[in-house]
Formats: C-alpha cells, sequence, structure tokens
C-alpha cells in the first residue's frame, strides 16, 4: 500500500499536483521537496489549509532535504527550468539533464523502491536518462505526457463540437512535442471514431491544436506554462497505480521492440497498476500511422543522443 507520496519541485506543476492528489484523498503523507526550503514549506501549509474543504487527512510536508522523500511510495518529479515563450521543449535539454541527474540520486538513495513519475521536460528524454542512470526495470519510471496531450484533445473536440467530454476518449501516442502522434481512428465519442462523425478539416484542426497545446497556454500567459492540466494527467496516473486501477493510459516508456521501436523512452497506451506499468498495448497502427510514429521516435532519438554531449556533473 502506498501511504506517502513526494513531489520534487514545489513550482506550479508540483503544487498543483500536490493539491490533486490530496483533494483525491490518494495519499495519507504528501511532500514537497523544492530548494527553497520555506517555499515548499509554505506550499505544504497552504494546500493543508484547504483540508477542511476537501475533507482529505493527508499530511503535507514541504522540505529542501531530499532524505525527507524516505518511505514514498510514490516520486513525482516536476523539477527544472520550465520553458520560455518561443523555446521549445528541447531547449530546456542541458539544464534540466543536470537537475535530474542530482534528483534522481536522492530518489535512488532515499526512496529506492518506488515508482517515478517524470513530468520535467524533455520529458521523454529525461524519462529514458533516469532509467539508465538508475538501471531500474522499465515498469518503476514512467513519463506524464500521453495522458495531458489526450485530455487537451478531448477538451478541443468537446469545444469544438456539441458532445459531453465524458463520452470523449482521445489518444494520443509519440514524444511529447511538435511530433505528437494524436490518433484520430482510436479517438472516440461515444465508442464512435471520430472519423466517423467529424470533417477531416475539423479533425485535422483538432490535432494541430493538440500538437500545440502546451503552446497555447505558454504564448497566453507569457509568464508561465500549463500547471493545472499536467497536475490533473499526473492525478490521473497516481490515482491508477494506489488504487491498482489497472487503467489503459498513454504513458512514456521504455521500449524494447515494441512499435518496432527500442532503446527508447516515448508514449504509448500501457496498463498502469500496483505494479507501475503492467503491460504495454500494441495497436496495429497503419502504415501512415507508424510512419508518423517512428518520426516521432527518430525526432526523440535524435535529442536523446545530445545527452552524450552534455556533461553532467
Ligand atoms: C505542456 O505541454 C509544459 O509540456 C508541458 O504544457
Amino acid at each position: 500500500m502506498i501511504n506517502k507520496i513526494s513531489i520534487i519541485g514545489a513550482g506550479r506543476v508540483g503544487e498543483s499536483c500536490a493539491q490533486m492528489l490530496a483533494a483525491q484523498k490518494l495519499s495519507k503523507h504528501i511532500t514537497l521537496i523544492d530548494l527553497d526550503d520555506k517555499y515548499a514549506k509554505g506550499v505544504a501549509l497552504d494546500i493543508q489549509e484547504t483540508s477542511p474543504i476537501y475533507e482529505f487527512d493527508s499530511v503535507l510536508k514541504g522540505s529542501s532535504d531530499m532524505s525527507a522523500i524516505k518511505g514514498s511510495g510514490i516520486v513525482i518529479i516536476t523539477a527544472g527550468l520550465p520553458r520560455k515563450p518561443g523555446m521549445d521543449r528541447s531547449d530546456v535539454l542541458a539544464a534540466n539533464i543536470a537537475i535530474i541527474d542530482s534528483v534522481m540520486d536522492g530518489v535512488i538513495e532515499h526512496a529506492p523502491d518506488s515508482f517515478v513519475i517524470m513530468v520535467t521536460n524533455p520529458v521523454d528524454v529525461l524519462t529514458y536518462y533516469s532509467l539508465k542512470k538508475s538501471k531500474w526495470p522499465r515498469n518503476r519510471i514512467i513519463g506524464q505526457a500521453g495522458v495531458l496531450d489526450s485530455m487537451r484533445m478531448s477538451s478541443f473536440i468537446a469545444m469544438e463540437t456539441h458532445y459531453s467530454v465524458n463520452d470523449i476518449q482521445a489518444l494520443v501516442l509519440g514524444g511529447h512535442g511538435d511530433t505528437m502522434v494524436p490518433l484520430p481512428r482510436f479517438t472516440t465519442i461515444g465508442g464512435i471514431p471520430i472519423t466517423e462523425l467529424l470533417s477531416t478539416d475539423a479533425i485535422d484542426k483538432i490535432i494541430q491544436r493538440t500538437r500545440d497545446g502546451g503552446a497555447e497556454i505558454l504564448n497566453l500567459k507569457q509568464k508561465s506554462s500549463a500547471y493545472d492540466a499536467p497536475g490533473a494527467a499526473v492525478a490521473a496516473m497516481v490515482e491508477s497505480i494506489v488504487h491498482s486501477k489497472n487503467r489503459l493510459l498513454p504513458c512514456i516508456s521504455m521500449l524494447e521492440g515494441e512499435y518496432n521501436q527500442r532503446d527508447i523512452a516515448i508514449g504509448v497506451p500501457v496498463v498502469l497498476g500496483s505494479d507501475g506499468i503492467e503491460e504495454i498495448v500494441e495497436l496495429k497502427l497503419s502504415q501512415a500511422e507508424q510512419k508518423l510514429f517512428d518520426y516521432s521516435a527518430n525526432s526523440i532519438r535524435e535529442l536523446t543522443n545530445e545527452i552524450k554531449n552534455i556533461k553532467v556533473t
């Protein structure tokens, strides 16, 4: 049973995650770690004070000391530099890899049996890096991207049509960036593929808006990238693990031959349960879909190869 979850990085995504985990009563103990000790404590206390409204008994703590994550069943990593308007997620690789390298040292030391949910960008590459560094099995380090991208696609479909979002199930695979692969054939409204219900033009617009989803928020907010939707996406993943729900969710996983790819961490449908990634679900992609997936995988691979040129100390 998981009764402690730690979040590394008490920035906006970390804070939103913590609030969702508490409000959804997903863990008795929630610990926020940040370089700024007082800030982490402040965020924890602020969320703690929402407990009478959300009726949770979770105990929130903030600290700058990584050893405070001891006993965590899940560690969520949100620490790192967010991108600024005009930047690509890959532009923060060099800065964030150094941060994730030291964060993972702490996770390996203090929470050696935990599941890790990676959120920091570029999330595909950092999931790969953390798996290689820790040598943990692939079921235990899971990247968050596809849940968020699919949530965005579902929202855009609901916004563009008169259908209830309750009945919309979108599926987005591939890398978390411009090459992500929204799959209309596997995106349904009440079980009916959107290809049966919407025009090609409408679907193309929704796909493009989904690909640009993060940038759209960043351009509007300017001072911050998205955090509410990423927080909710992480909470959905946590819930599936904590409650052994075995939800089928698109997550970043290391591939070992699935989808004709290996030695790369990229978004694919997985079953998330009490053992983390319990299964990678291989869909029969059409030639055109596989081509898009391979193109996305190649761009992630190129970025992953850049790790070799970065000196991490
Ligand atoms: C997003 O897509 C920041 O990558 C994050 O909003």
